[in-house]
């Protein structure tokens, strides 16, 4: 019997195996040329919609099911592409019955690989099966461990820049905008979120349906299968987290609604109808992700203290300048977020004051000016607003030019013009481009156009936006706060001693300003006698503890250690994992404890940030 049942079930197996091999193939390939980083002929047919149909097994780490495309083919093209990367394509249909031809293209190391379907005439749905691969750079999953529950699995996308092609078959490029819906079949235990229409609670059946009927560029699709629950902060916000972390995440967050009062009276209502926060494992490799009608947050900005809650200003203004105004290609990547750090930085000054949005800005530009200093060093061209992504990942755009240098361009022009005028301009920019993608070039004429009724002020937009380096014309971002601070350290550096230093009115950018104007030399004798003082290497203020471990390995206080060493196996986020082991790889010691901390570690990280820090190690001289 039971070798009946394995003959029958290897026969089955062949016939579905044979079958899939040998479909149909595209007779003769067309010429695959990549633009915007993307394979996609986007240009001649327009992508609409995606219904997406996945089932997700933790067990195998794998998405399967099909993603159904709508198009509209009105130039009559032959050939629908698609960008696809570590995907199984198993098979295509065309209006849920006709078997397509297909075949893939040649796998390449940064976009991947194109999926070539034969269109009819007449085609307007494209049905492509598929699963993804455990390893699918989009996707972490992550073992019960990894979790703050310890009890269930977890798994979220992150598919910014160009990653979406590794858990959907689609146009992986900012300048196709789609509306989307999605089931999904899950485990009954865990409850998926999108970045759609959610279920706020689980269900006995595993099934949820979403719906996103704004349309959307690829790189904003998410979603996310856990131990979830939800506490809402007013009637249309709220947080998701794992059940250990609700009532903290719902305390840190709980000016939520304020902001989103704030940022809608700044430019315009909110388009996307809810706002929630998903708090998600410690090895998510970003601060925040926004994700439309769902920002994706790592568990790093919950400090207790409300202190860095400027993330989720960040984050909720993406909503207008990003998500509502997108970016063409990655080269325009500025538009995105200098816009939203200049947004973030006037919600921050709406709810909190001047004088904090202040000093958070002038701390950003502190940022700004060591990444200038390094990159007119390595690569000047990327400290350019306009990138040259050719050929690149759109990851190695991703830096403070963008943000911050973008962001003071803004401020630039709002000193140049004042406040009231600038803002009418943004309102009326959002306004004209929403649900659009825009590029630089537009962006420029679109600014001249509506300036041109103050003919007198002639800013200098080339200079800013083209050419590298900071221009001179920048404005300075005053902190009486932060010039405070530097005395302090100024006198502890002469000195050699902690007298000068009085923290009693310090927030925790206080202390970053400390750390960054504190130096190694001076001040090797007096670090233990601050640790035991203020109990730093102990922190659990993520952004305190990245910069005291880099004051301690540059002043060799190894009592650190022990600390830095959690720190660097718990957290993912690469903004603090990329400072600490690039300073680490400076000395031989710190290299050998980077690479055996890295060892341990790895397996922990995200994609994002494990390549990141292999590289650092790799790339280090230090024997
Ligand atoms: N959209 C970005 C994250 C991103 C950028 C992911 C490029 C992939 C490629 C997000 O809005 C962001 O900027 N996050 C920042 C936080 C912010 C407060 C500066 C981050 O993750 O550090
Ligand atoms: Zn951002």
């Amino acid at each position: 019997m039971l070798q009946k049942i394995t003959r029958i079930a290897t026969i089955v197996f062949l016939v579905v195996f044979v079958a899939s091999c040998t479909h149909k193939k595209i007779a003769k390939m067309p010429t695959l040329t990549v633009k915007n980083h993307s394979f996609s002929n986007y240009d001649s047919v327009k992508l609409t919609h995606i219904n997406l149909h996945l089932k997700v097994d933790f067990d195998k780490r794998i998405l399967s099911g099909k993603a159904v495309l709508d198009i509209e083919n009105t130039s009559a093209c032959q050939y629908l592409i698609l960008d696809t990367r570590q995907l199984n394509i198993e098979d295509v249909m065309l209006d849920d019955s006709v078997s397509a031809a297909w075949s893939l293209g040649e796998e390449t190391p940064i976009v991947g690989r194109a999926l070539v379907i034969a269109l009819t005439k007449n085609t307007r749905k494209v049905a492509v099966y598929y699963s993804t691969r455990p390893d699918a750079e989009a996707i972490m999953w992550l073992n019960p461990e990894q979790t703050l529950g310890k009890k269930h699995p977890f798994m979220f996308t992150q598919s910014q820049a160009i990653l979406a092609r590794t858990w959907v078959p689609c146009m992986d490029v900012p300048a196709v905008r789609f509306t989307y819906s999605a089931d999904i079949e899950c485990d009954s235990k865990y409850l998926p979120l999108m970045s759609a229409t959610n279920n706020f609670k689980r269900n006995t059946t595993g099934r949820y349906h979403f719906d996103m009927p704004q349309p959307i560029p690829s790189y904003l699709m998410a979603l996310a299968v856990g131990n979830i629950e939800f506490q809402a902060l007013s009637n249309n916000t709220g947080v998701f987290a794992e059940p250990e972390m609700l009532k903290k995440a719902a305390n840190e967050f709980s000016e939520l609604p304020v902001m989103v009062a704030a940022a809608s009276k700044l430019y315009g209502e909110y388009a996307w109808g809810r706002y929630d926060i998903l708090v998600l494992p410690p090895s998510f490799p970003f601060g925040g992700m926004e994700n439309p009608r769902l920002t994706f947050a790592t568990p790093t900005v919950i400090a207790g203290d409300k202190s860095l809650v400027s993330l989720v200003a960040h984050e909720l203004a993406h909503s207008w300048s990003g998500n509502l105004v997108t970016n063409r290609t990655w080269e325009d990547f500025w538009l995105n977020e200098g816009f939203t750090v200049y947004f973030e930085s006037r919600i921050m000054e709406a709810v909190y004051g001047k004088s904090y949005a202040d000093m958070l800005m002038a701390l950003s530009v502190g940022e700004l000016n060591h990444t200038l200093e390094t990159l007119m060093k390595e690569g000047p061209g990327d400290t350019k607003l306009k990138l040259n992504l050719k050929n690149r990942n759109p990851d190695d755009g991703v830096s403070d030019i963008a943000y911050v240098k973008g962001a003071m361009f803004l401020y630039y022009l709002e000193s140049l013009y004042g406040r009231k005028v600038f803002d009418d301009f943004l309102n009326a920019y959002f306004s004209h481009f929403k649900w659009q993608t825009v590029t630089t070039e537009e962006f420029i004429a679109y600014f001249n156009s509506h300036m041109s009724k103050w003919p007198k002020i002639k800013p200098d937009l080339n200079a800013w936006i083209y050419d590298v380096g900071l221009p001179s014309t920048c404005p300075k971002i005053v902190s009486q706060e932060l010039s405070r601070v530097e005395k302090m350290a100024e006198l502890i550096n002469t000195e050699k001693s902690l007298k000068a230093l009085d923290t009693a009115r310090f927030t925790t950018q206080h202390w970053l300003h400390l750390f960054r104007h504190l130096e190694a030399d001076s001040i090797k004798n007096l670090m233990a006698d601050m640790d035991k003082t203020y109990n730093l290497s102990a922190s659990t203020n993520s952004e305190i503890q990245c910069d005291w471990y880099l004051l301690c390995i540059s002043n060799q206080y190894t009592a650190a250690d022990p600390y830095l060493e959690k720190y660097l196996m718990e957290v993912g986020r690469r903004k603090f994992l990329e400072p600490l082991y690039e300073r680490l790889v400076e000395t031989p010691e710190g290299k050998e404890k980077a690479n055996k901390i890295f060892n341990k570690a790895y397996k922990g990280y995200h994609a994002v940030s494990r390549n990141t820090i292999k590289e650092i190690l790799a790339k280090s001289s230090v024997k």
